[in-house]
């Protein structure tokens, strides 16, 4: 079994998106915004071991050999805060096929709840990218990253803005072989389940259902 690994992108553009992601005054177009810059910045490590194939290429001046991307992705947001995560990700990787998967999280047992599932039916050849800004408990991710290896994917990260330790550590004890990319770990949960000091319902800031 591989050792469960998480990245925590220490770099400053992010803490500084975070941190206005953070501020609840921040408005809703803003805060949209702010989720596809780090998303960017995220999509950017997230493909970092991404495998390469040379083949020629001829510039306005020489032969070369060129590097390309020998790897098809798969964007699996989770619904509905993973879908403010896609755009970014796409203008990163165009050609990627998007799955969804709905799930929500039950207010009192905060266990996840399945409404939707549609995913690309190569999914097992892809390197799978789920997506969602918040992991808290874990349930939501863990559920995701569940049904995608039952449809035989094998290659599978989780991209997420904030992360709370207890959630690491579900994933990792679920998911061990899943890597973790994430903006910022925070310090923990509430009693209601939300990451403390987090950014409150990411669902509801992206959409103004507060
Ligand atoms: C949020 C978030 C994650 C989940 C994380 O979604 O986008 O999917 O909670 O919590 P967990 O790690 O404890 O499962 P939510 O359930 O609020 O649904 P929404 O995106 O539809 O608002
Ligand atoms: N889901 C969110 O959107 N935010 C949290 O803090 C926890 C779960």
């Amino acid at each position: 079994m591989s050792t469960p690994t998480v990245y925590e992108m220490n770099h400053p553009l992010i803490c500084h998106k975070i941190s206005m992601m953070r501020d609840h005054r921040t408005p809703v177009k803003e805060f949209r915004e702010l989720v596809h810059e780090v998303s960017l910045l995220l999509g950017y490590e997230a493909t970092r071991d991404l495998p390469l194939v040379e083949h020629p290429v001829t510039t306005p001046v020489a032969e070369t050999v060129g590097r390309f991307v020998d790897k098809q992705v798969a964007l699996v947001p989770i619904l509905r805060a993973g879908l403010g995560m896609v755009d970014a990700m796409m203008s990163l990787i165009p050609a990627a096929k998007i799955g969804h998967i709905g799930l929500y999280r039950d207010h009192d047992s905060l266990r996840p709840v399945e409404y939707y599932c549609k995913l690309p039916p190569d999914i097992e050849n892809r390197q799978v990218l789920v997506l969602d800004p918040m992991l808290a408990t874990g349930g939501s991710a863990s559920e995701a990253i569940a049904m995608i290896k039952k449809r035989g994917a094998q290659r599978i990260k989780l991209v997420c803005i904030i992360a709370a330790p207890e959630g690491i550590a579900v994933l990792h004890r679920n998911h061990p072989d899943v890597e973790i990319v994430c903006g910022a770990i925070d310090e923990k949960l509430n009693e209601h389940g939300y990451i403390v000091p987090g950014l409150g319902d990411a669902g509801d800031r992206l959409y103004g259902t507060l």
